[in-house]
């Protein structure tokens, strides 16, 4: 190591020490009674599924996932007529009116974990730790959301010498299509319906075609809490159709979009070819992320955060490590120790509490995974690769893709989000700046980890790398709300940071009054 920090020239005081693993800090309460989605419940209680198991288990044998109705796309005008016409009354309602129905949704949807949980089990193959935390984040979403709207939707005076009174406030827009996708399909429905709903706009949310029932529950929580039927529509079905004849219907006032790059293009598109006002688009998409290792990192330390990152909810989030780049000097003893804790993974059935990887969404995505792994075998250096798909047959268990790792030949190399549990390598010398740059290259902009103990080298990549977030010295998945505002740039979407500070105002319109007193 010593002989690493010669080669590197940095003197022993500009190291970062940072501990193997993230140690939750009890004295450091989260903002706003949060969750905190991979941390602590709002009693500082450590609500493991471990902890949770007899309920988590109850829940899912007696839940069923409940059919949701499919809408017609041809009774797309008529919806966002009766939105709308909702949105008179709605949009007058007081704000803190508004957000106590955010907080009467979040606190029986607290209440009611288990059966969450058990119903994102079953219709979204996650493991029960991955769906605790993401009905801890749904929840978090909406008593965040109310909380900041109450901050920022006062009238703020604006004094000056013009001998006038001024004032600005925001106000709702109308009504937004809110299209949601299947990987988070409680945390990211609820929290799109929230930010529009609390704004004062109405909603026509439609969420993706394979994980409805959830969704649906989570909107008879919403009406139960006040919000108006015509203020919220479920309206579920193919993009391709219902999605798209939304989009397309007129008096759209917004549309929040969260999925993949291609689709949010397509809607863009859409939206530009429309009569009538400019529709603001909200994308949040996808990424090509990477993680940049120096030769001064701590193997241990990168082992455990690049199989967390790229491998944890089957690598199915759009933060997910896809492109590990690391340091040829200590790449091979980085690579072991990744096949050594890979194969510790158990890839199987997301109903046992035992399972850390479970299965890829559907057949469709089975095979696009599976065809890229195939390629892939002859292309590049196989790391890790179990022979997975035939025991998984075996074990009855459909479109399970158990860890892969490949060692590619260059960045550049990577030209498509592969939505799955397969882990790209590449090894680097020379400036990891070159490393930076390459990696921005690739057009996308959602996350990327650094990992160095040069505190200013740590500090120079970060700020050279165009995404949305920087993760030092740790895995790079799992935003909390409220404390890690959360979304990308440039491929990854236009910009607004889910779960901070600026997101609310994307929904809101600005008005100037200006009184001659
Ligand atoms: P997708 O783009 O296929 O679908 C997303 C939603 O768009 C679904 O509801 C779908 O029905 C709808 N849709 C599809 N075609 C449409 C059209 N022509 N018009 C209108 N709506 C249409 O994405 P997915 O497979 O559901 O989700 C995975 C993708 O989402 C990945 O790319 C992932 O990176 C991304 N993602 C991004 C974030 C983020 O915050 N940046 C978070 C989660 C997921
Ligand atoms: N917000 C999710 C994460 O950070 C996608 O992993």
């Amino acid at each position: 190591f010593v002989h690493q920090l010669a080669d590197e020239s940095v003197g022993m005081e500009e190291l970062l020490i940072s501990p193997l693993r993230l140690e939750p800090d009890p004295s450091l309460p989260l903002p706003l009674e949060l969750f905190g989605s991979e941390r602590k419940n709002s009693a500082g209680l450590d609500l493991t599924v471990a902890t949770m198991r007899a309920p988590l288990l109850a829940a899912y044998q007696s839940t069923p996932v409940p059919p949701v109705a499919e809408f017609d796309a041809k009774n797309a005008a008529a919806a966002l007529a009766a939105s709308a016409s909702s949105y008179q009354m709605w949009s007058k309602t007081p704000v803190e009116q508004r957000a106590a129905a955010l907080r009467a949704t979040a606190d029986a949807m607290e209440a009611q974990l288990p059966y969450f949980c058990a119903l994102l089990v079953k219709e979204a193959f996650k493991t029960w730790g991955d769906a605790v935390s993401e009905v801890r984040e749904a929840v978090d979403f909406l008593r965040y959301y109310a909380n900041e709207a109450q901050r920022i939707m006062a009238p703020v005076a604006m004094p000056g010498p013009t001998g006038e009174s001024n004032e600005l406030r925001l106000i709702a827009r109308g009504p937004w299509v809110c299209i949601s996708p299947w990987n988070f399909p409680l945390a990211i429905f609820a929290g799109q319906v929230a930010a529009a709903l609390v704004t004062g706009n109405t909603v026509l949310a439609k969420p993706a075609e394979q994980t409805p029932a959830v969704a649906a529950e989570a909107v008879k929580l919403f009406h139960a809490a006040g919000v108006p039927e015509g203020a919220l529509q479920l309206l579920h079905g193919p993009g391709e159709t219902v999605g798209a004849a939304l989009v397309a219907a007129p008096g759209v006032a917004g549309v929040v979009f969260t999925g993949s790059t291609q689709v949010a293009k397509i809607i863009n598109r859409a939206l530009a070819a429309k009569d009538g006002p400019i529709v603001p688009l909200i994308a949040e998409t996808g990424g090509i992320n990477a993680m940049v290792v120096d030769s001064t990192a701590l193997p241990e330390q990168v082992s455990d955060a690049v199989v967390q990152s790229a491998f944890r909810s089957a690598g199915q989030r759009c933060s997910a490590l896809r492109l590990l780049c690391v340091h040829s000097e200590i790449a091979d003893h980085v690579i072991a120790m990744i096949q050594g804790a890979a194969q510790e993974l158990v890839a199987g059935d997301p109903a046992l509490l035992a399972t850390d990887v479970g299965p890829v969404i559907d057949a469709e995505a089975y095979q696009g995974i599976n065809g890229h792994i195939q390629r892939l075998k002859s292309e590049a250096k196989v790391l890790v690769a179990p022979a997975d798909t035939a025991q998984s047959a075996s074990k009855g268990i459909a479109n399970l893709i158990a860890p892969h790792a490949f060692e590619v030949g260059s960045i550049a190399d990577m030209r498509n989000e592969i939505f799955g549990p397969v882990l790209h390598i590449v090894r680097w010398n020379g400036d990891p700046a070159d490393v930076i740059a390459q990696i921005n290259a690739l057009g996308y902009g959602l996350t990327i980890g650094i990992q160095t103990r040069i505190d200013s080298r740590a500090q120079a990549l970060a700020r050279a790398a165009h995404v949305g977030n920087v993760y030092i010295n740790r895995n790079q998945i799992g935003a909390v709300v409220g404390v890690q505002p959360f979304g990308g740039e440039g491929l990854s979407g236009t910009g607004p940071k889910a779960g901070g500070p600026h997101y609310l105002y994307r929904f809101c319109a600005e008005q100037t009054i200006t009184v001659n007193t």
